[in-house]
């Protein structure tokens, strides 16, 4: 199978390059780093350096790869999360699944691929109901601003990605990531908060979250580029927890003091609305379809076996060791 990958190198992207060579498919996968296309290249991929917002040089990438399959892995979230600019740090991640969506859709039935997969998030529900939900679930139409771009964005990309006549379009839904790269790694942002006691438990800090550690993510990423219905799937762990659970579990597993606990007016206040969702509102996902239509199983089924865990070899910092930093 030919495997066009529009950003094979972030979290996600360089695992998913990884597993789809391994399993013995070709793949061209894009970059704007001459560096990173290098590293693409000793995977073993076809590097194509582009920015995808130069959308003819997009277009032409995909033409040319002449792929069975286009993967859209297009997030631009690699800049540190100010919590109070939320809405700022989305904004590039929202034009790239809003207006580049429909370019790598176009551009994949003009190339005569079969099947697009696009990357989205499992967290954007309405914060009502059942605590864990599925795949019906409405999205947060009425959210606070700083998430309604993001909204929208989802909902735009999902829209382009099953809408096509000539694809099979795949949307998942991932839910945090976790593991090598992501924030929640052993030196990611959100790790390095904890261990410093700057991520508190807002509220009464029963929002849900459904983890994915980014190895299961792209093995759920390859089952859909092979096969399965078209549609849209939750790709999260079989355990949706609590902050309220999973915060100070991290905290200990990392030796730092167990996290701050902020009002939710506080939050409010200081941070925004959204801040609140996060802490008290936000819906966890259950993973029942993607187990049942696509056949596919998390290797770690729990955030426990590995949030903040560091890759052999590597020990993670001490707590004491940030503290005293
Ligand atoms: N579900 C989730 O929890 C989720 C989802 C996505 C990301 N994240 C988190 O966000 C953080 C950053 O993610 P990341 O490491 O994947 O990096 P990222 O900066 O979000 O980039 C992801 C991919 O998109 C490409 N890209 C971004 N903008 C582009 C553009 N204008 N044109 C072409 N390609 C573009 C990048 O390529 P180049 O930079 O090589 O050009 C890279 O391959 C991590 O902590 C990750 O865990 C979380």
């Amino acid at each position: 199978m030919r495997v066009f990958v529009a950003g094979a190198t972030g979290a996600i992207g360089r695992p998913l390059v990884r597993q789809l060579i391994e399993g013995g498919h070709q793949v061209i996968g894009t970059t704007r780093s001459a560096a990173k296309a290098e590293r693409l290249a000793e995977a073993g991929a076809t590097p194509v350096v582009l920015d995808a917002f130069d959308v003819p040089a997009l277009r032409r990438a995909v033409l040319e790869a002449e792929p069975e399959v286009v993967v859209h892995q297009l997030t631009a979230l690699s800049a540190p999360l100010n919590p109070r600019k939320y809405g700022q740090w989305l904004a590039q991640t929202n034009r790239l699944r809003q207006e580049i969506t429909p370019v790598l859709v176009q551009a994949a039935e003009e190339a005569g691929a079969e099947r697009l997969v696009a990357q989205n998030v499992s967290f954007l529900l309405a914060p009502r109901g059942p605590w864990v939900q599925d795949e019906t679930a409405p999205l947060w139409h009425d959210a606070p601003s700083a998430l309604r771009g993001a909204v929208a964005a989802c909902e735009a990309l999902e829209r382009a990605t099953l809408g096509s006549a000539r694809l099979a379009g795949v949307v998942l839904r991932y839910g945090f990531f976790y593991g090598p790269g992501t924030s929640y790694a052993h030196n990611g942002q959100i790790t390095e908060m904890v261990r410093r006691r700057r991520y508190p438990v807002v509220g009464k800090g029963t929002a849900h979250y459904s983890f994915i550690h980014v190895e299961d993510a792209a093995e759920a990423t390859v089952v859909a580029a092979r096969g399965g219905q078209p549609g849209v799937y939750n790709v999260v762990d079989d355990e949706p927890a609590p902050l309220s659970q999973w915060l100070p579990w991290l905290a200990e597993r990392l030796g730092a003091r167990p996290p701050r606990r902020v009002p939710a007016w506080l939050a409010r206040l200081a941070v925004g609305p959204h801040a609140v969702m996060l802490g008290e509102g936000q819906r966890g996902n259950s993973n029942a379809k993607a187990k049942d239509e696509l056949g596919w199983v998390p290797r770690r089924p729990s955030w426990r076996q590995g949030l903040a865990e560091a890759p052999a070899g590597e020990s993670a910092p001490a707590a004491n060791a940030t503290r005293a930093a």
